[in-house]
């Protein structure tokens, strides 16, 4: 008997065994930002506008070169020992008006190549359709994720995508961190298209872009669903691949565990966080805190829409990198929008380490938001899939021999790892694991100035160097049941 149920925990550990990888984003690592027909996108605009990325970085013009040294990359992904490989396709690269009246077949014939060379290598592709670089003929001819025809655009852009490689990928992922194409993109405005009430001086001004969050939240999700009903109608069943979304959620906790309005806060921060997109998805609407408070700024879905958005995801993909704790008190001073209707502020323990980028460090906080979305969707779908798509830390690392010993990366892998096995030990679905990043690349706002890569890319040459974490990396994964 005995036996028998260790047998039976074997094959039920072989089949659940969680894939393990790294992540990237086209715009991120690409270069060639006009080259072969790429059309341009509205983060080489961005890049390029002055004051928008911090002083002294370039633009986004060469970032790693990946386009032209893919196949050296991939041979070095592939003596990491990774067994997945994430990255986006550039819509604009692809279809430079961002419409399918021309597709790019240099860009075609560019992600095929890349698509098998990593089959070739025995690494499993999984592909972003938009990981933020809108086209910008979208942008300035129709005010982009504003425009409710937007959701038809993507769609379109997205067939191409299933048709032309449809054949060779498996795991799709539509939108990467709608929340931040929404809120940095069109609340705060540090991110492209760069619109934002934060520095609007009129009130009515700003009252539109308290609106306008939510508008973009809304065609995001549209635009998702019309892409996977494209899929599921007409490839899914010959391409036998999946689709999911990929949301952004931190963790949060009451400052003041015994205090019920603390803890409410908390409740409720995750709500925005997770529910804004997944509730729609999962339940069939927004969450109902979220539709009180932001009353008439918050679209409504016709039934026609909540039908084409419920049930829409095969996986839900979650990027996951810091905790914050909260309190009930809210800063009166926010600028309206997301930020004000969530309310609570945010606070960070002094004991908890920070990144370079000054996220707090709190390895729990991955396994706390992994289980509260398993909880909170358990009762319509138990055992969803999950893919962690991204996790990983900016370390601030010399450029000389000593800066290649990322100490401080490894501290935080082991830890935020083994919560995902906590999580994974505790029964959530999780299918794969993704580390942010492979190679050092352009972390948006803030040009190369920061480093999230297992591997440096030196600045100049743009040689790979590994550092520690990627050898700890690798071992890492040869230890896990495969
Ligand atoms: C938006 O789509 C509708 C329906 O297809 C179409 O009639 C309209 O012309 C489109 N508007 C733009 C600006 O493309
Ligand atoms: C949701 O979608 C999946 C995958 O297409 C399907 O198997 C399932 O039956 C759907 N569930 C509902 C409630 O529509
Ligand atoms: C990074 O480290 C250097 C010293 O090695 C220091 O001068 C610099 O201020 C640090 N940057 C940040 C953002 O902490």
């Amino acid at each position: 008997m005995v036996k028998l149920v260790l047998v039976f925990l074997a094959l039920a550990g072989a089949a659940l065994a969680i894939k393990w990888g790294s992540a990237t984003a086209s715009f991120q690592i690409e270069g060639a930002w006009l080259e072969d027909g790429k059309g341009m996108s509205i983060w080489d605009a961005f890049s390029h506008t002055p004051g928008k990325i911090v002083a002294g970085q370039p633009p986004g013009d060469v970032t790693d070169d990946f386009y032209h040294r893919y196949k050296e990359d991939v041979q070095l992904v592939k003596s990491l020992g990774h067994q997945t490989f994430r990255f986006s396709i550039s819509w604009p690269r692809l279809m430079p008006s961002g419409r399918k009246d021309f597709i790019n077949q240099k860009a075609v014939d560019f992600y095929r190549s890349l698509l098998n060379e990593l089959i070739d290598n025995g690494i499993e592709p999984w592909v972003t359709l938009y990981h933020w670089d809108l086209p910008l003929a979208l942008e300035t001819e129709f005010g982009g994720w504003r425009h409710p025809n937007i959701s038809l655009f993507f769609a379109d852009y997205a067939e191409v995508c299933f048709e032309k490689f449809g054949d060779l990928v498996k795991h799709w992922i539509t939108l990467n961190e709608p929340w931040c194409v929404a809120v940095l993109g069109h609340n705060t405005g540090e991110h492209a298209p760069g619109r934002g009430s934060h520095n609007l001086a009129q009130a009515d001004d700003r009252v539109q872009q308290a609106t306008e969050v939510y508008t973009v939240g809304h065609n995001l999700l549209l635009s998702h669903a019309r892409a996977v009903q494209v899929y599921r109608t007409k490839f899914q069943a010959a391409q036998n691949g999946e689709i999911g979304i990929t949301i952004n959620p931190d963790f949060f906790y009451p400052l003041d565990p015994h205090d019920p309005r603390d803890k409410i806060a908390a409740e409720r921060a995750l709500t925005y966080a997770v529910g804004w997109w997944a509730d729609p998805i999962l339940f069939g609407d927004y969450p109902l805190e979220m539709r009180e408070t932001a009353g008439s700024r918050m679209p409504t879905f016709t039934s026609e829409q909540r039908d084409l958005v419920r049930n829409s995801t095969d996986f839900l993909g979650i990027n996951h990198y810091m905790s914050h704790l909260i309190t009930h008190e809210t800063d009166p001073t926010l600028a309206p929008g997301f930020y004000a209707d969530r309310g609570g502020m945010l606070l960070e323990d002094p004991a908890w380490p920070k990144t370079d980028m000054g996220w707090s460090i709190v390895p729990s906080g991955i396994q706390d938001i992994l289980e509260w979305i398993a909880a909170r969707y358990g009762a319509v779908w138990p055992g969803m899939p999950i893919a962690i798509t991204e996790n990983g830390v900016a370390v601030n690392e010399t450029a000389d021999e000593a800066g290649l010993d990322d100490q401080a990366r490894i501290a935080y892998l082991e830890g935020y790892l083994s919560h995902v096995l906590a999580a994974k030990a505790n029964g959530v679905n999780i299918q794969a694991y993704f580390l942010w990043s492979v190679l050092d690349n352009y972390e948006w706002a803030f040009g190369m100035s920061k480093k999230f890569g297992l591997v440096r890319v030196e600045d100049g040459t743009l040689r790979r160097l590994p550092k520690a974490s990627a050898r700890w990396y690798t071992e890492w994964i040869k230890k896990q049941p495969q």
